[in-house]
């Protein structure tokens, strides 16, 4: 298994797409795409999330594409069944855990608590996701745990916006930053696609400048 950081390409940006259908899935990844993001987290909060994470693969063979709100070993089958090619979950247990490293793909198993990221270290796991990362403490509670878990890296998600991204992508044990904010939910009900190239430029601009 590689690891995610590793696999990772551009800036450390992992934008999350949450779509109903893959028309509208890959119009949003191709946004994002044109604002200069190469890898995209596909929720699985949606009936068709699976096609659409194929739907990305195909259409956009230069991004690379993972799926995210893995809950169980169904999930991380059918992800990497549909094309995944990095699994991302909101929490941690041992079969989860167990569960996500079977696909032998690359992945991020949600963490908030030093008890949740010995259980993945002591799994061999040492890049997980902060989650939800402004409410477990934020770039505070990241760097109380740098002193504790100095081989661990993490992606923090949940609260993330153009506003605190530079706190995050300033910390050494921050791989690469997800959320949503670069397609907000009414810009994706609208079809403005302009709007997600733009606020993914703007993301993009400051992660190259930040952490290359
Ligand atoms: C996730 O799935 O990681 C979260 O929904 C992202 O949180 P955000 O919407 O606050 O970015």
């Amino acid at each position: 298994m590689s690891a995610l950081s590793k696999v990772l390409q551009g800036p450390a940006l992992l934008p999350i797409i949450q779509a109903e259908t893959p028309a509208e899935a890959v119009a949003i990844a191709s946004a994002m795409y044109q604002g200069g993001i190469s890898s995209v987290e596909v929720v699985l909060r949606t009936a068709k999330a699976l096609d659409c994470i194929s739907a990305i693969r195909a259409k956009l063979p230069n991004l690379l594409v993972g799926a995210g709100t893995i809950l169980s070993e169904a999930d991380a089958q059918a992800a990497k069944n549909a094309g995944s090619q990095f699994l991302v979950s909101p929490a941690s247990t041992p079969k989860l855990l167990q569960a996500m490293l079977d696909t032998d793909l690359p992945l991020a198993p949600g963490v908030s608590t030093p008890s949740e990221i010995a259980m993945a270290v002591e799994m061999g796991i040492t890049e997980v996701k902060f989650f939800p990362a402004n409410l477990s403490g934020g770039t505070p509670m990241l760097k109380a745990l740098s002193s504790i878990f100095q081989q661990v890296r993490f992606c923090p998600t949940g609260g993330i916006s153009q506003q605190n991204l530079a706190e995050y992508l300033a910390l050494k044990n921050v791989f690469v930053v997800g959320g949503s904010w670069v397609s907000p939910a009414k810009a994706v009900a609208e079809q403005d696609w302009a709007l997600i190239t733009e606020l993914s430029r703007q993301a993009t601009a400051l992660a190259l400048h930040l952490k290359q």
